[in-house]
């Protein structure tokens, strides 16, 4: 095959006119990447609550026409100039969020908040030019997180890209692109629950049952996972989850019923709603003296966090983290190698698969709460 390097790609992307209309199949122009740019084939992507959020956008800022879709892998096609840490054939994984590795982020072992990359929502343009690389007849179309991967091709800052074993399944592994590392990393990087801990898991839905994961694999002794939806109590079994508890079942505040099972509050709790009522639930169900709450869920624009300061006198932690506190570049390949070690097992939560012409059916399925991840195969 020839060479497109260097050349405009002409290829289908699913495109989002309109806040809340399906996505409609375009054939779009991918321009070549520029300086510390890669473009990607994306070969499977899979659809994270955060798309639906933005791409509703009923409490977020709307930029439309775009290009969602932040969780996949594929294989370099080209690079930009200055690139030599990755050749076309490469296999990755895109990432929302970035790490240039020199930064003081970047080089502080604590944080993966990267300056120049870290995750911005209201941004539809490349940082290089401030620029689209994606058009239709000339018109740009926005780009999401830096990744937009419901495309055949994309192009994504190579501080956003990680370089991954080529052996590992890219149909599998993609999902670690973004929901389960985050879920992941929150329990293991972040709560960091010990062996014998009580740990709270809000929502289980991929990211929260990633957490519950994480939680299983460091010997927590109870998992109490909370979810609105009793569809989910099912599947969190396989997950670890020991107790379930729905809100909707008990006519006092959730956090009073988990201080009530656990003789005081759990040692550790992890949200994953983006609901914000379950945010203050989260931190106000961990116990005083030394309970830590981590917040994950992307809350709306607008809303704000309320809870009496009592609370923190009283000893009780509250941190949040976008990506599980993972540096892209840096720790994703170990996370891959979890899995083709067989210490974390993907295949459990990747639960729907369609192709890519239809993905709309991705949406409907996370609207419904129907199962965890659906991939999108985007060569069928
Ligand atoms: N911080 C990060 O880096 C990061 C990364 C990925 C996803 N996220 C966010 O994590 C959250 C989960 O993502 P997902 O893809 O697993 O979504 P999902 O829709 O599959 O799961 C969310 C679950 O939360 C439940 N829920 C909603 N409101 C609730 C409430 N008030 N109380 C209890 N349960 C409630 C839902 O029923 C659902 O089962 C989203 O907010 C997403 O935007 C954050
Ligand atoms: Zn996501
Ligand atoms: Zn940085």
């Amino acid at each position: 095959m020839a060479s497109t390097a260097g050349q405009v790609i002409r290829c289908k992307a699913a495109v989002a006119w309109e806040a809340g209309k399906p996505l409609v199949i375009e054939e779009v122009e991918v321009a070549p990447p520029q300086a510390m740019e890669v473009r990607i084939k994306v070969l499977f992507t899979s659809l994270c609550h955060t798309d639906v959020y933005f791409w509703e956008a009923k409490g977020q800022t709307p930029l439309f026409p775009r290009i969602f879709g932040h969780e996949a892998s594929g294989i370099v096609e080209s690079v930009g100039e200055g690139v030599t840490e990755l050749q076309p054939g490469d296999h990755v994984l895109p990432v929302f969020t970035g790490e240039c590795k020199e930064c003081r982020h970047c080089k502080s072992e604590e944080s993966n908040m990267c300056d120049l990359l870290r995750i911005n929502t209201d941004r539809g343009v490349m940082l290089n030019d401030n620029t689209s690389r994606f058009s239709i007849n000339g018109k740009p179309i926005y780009h999401f997180v830096g990744t937009s991967t419901f495309s055949e091709y994309t192009v994504v800052h190579i501080g956003c890209v990680a370089k991954i074993d080529p052996a590992a399944p890219l149909d599998k592994v993609c999902v670690l692109s973004c929901g389960i590392s985050t879920g992941l990393g929150a329990t293991l990087n972040v709560a960091k629950p010990k062996k014998g801990q009580s740990v709270a898991i809000f929502g289980l839905g991929a990211v929260g049952l990633a957490a519950a994961e994480g939680a299983r694999m460091v010997g927590a002794s109870r998992i109490i996972g909370v979810d609105l939806n009793p569809n989910r109590f099912n599947e969190a079994k396989k997950f670890g989850v020991t107790e379930f508890v729905n809100p909707k079942d008990y006519d006092k505040p959730v956090q009073e019923v988990i201080a009530e099972m656990t003789d005081g509050g759990v040692d550790r709790s992890v949200e994953c709603t983006g609901n914000v009522n379950a945010m203050i639930s989260a931190f106000e169900c961990v116990h005083d003296g030394w309970g830590v709450a981590v917040l994950v869920g992307v809350p709306n624009k607008d809303d704000a966090f309320k809870t009496h300061p009592m609370n923190l006198l009283n000893e009780r932690t509250l941190k949040g983290t976008f990506f599980g506190n993972y540096k892209p570049r840096t720790d994703l390949p170990s996370v891959v190698e979890k899995y083709m070690n067989k210490e974390l097992e993907l295949e459990k939560f990747i639960t729907h698969e369609v192709p890519f012409s239809e993905i709309n059916k991705a949406f409907d399925y996370m609207l419904q709460g129907a199962g965890l991840r659906c991939i999108i195969r985007m060569d069928a």
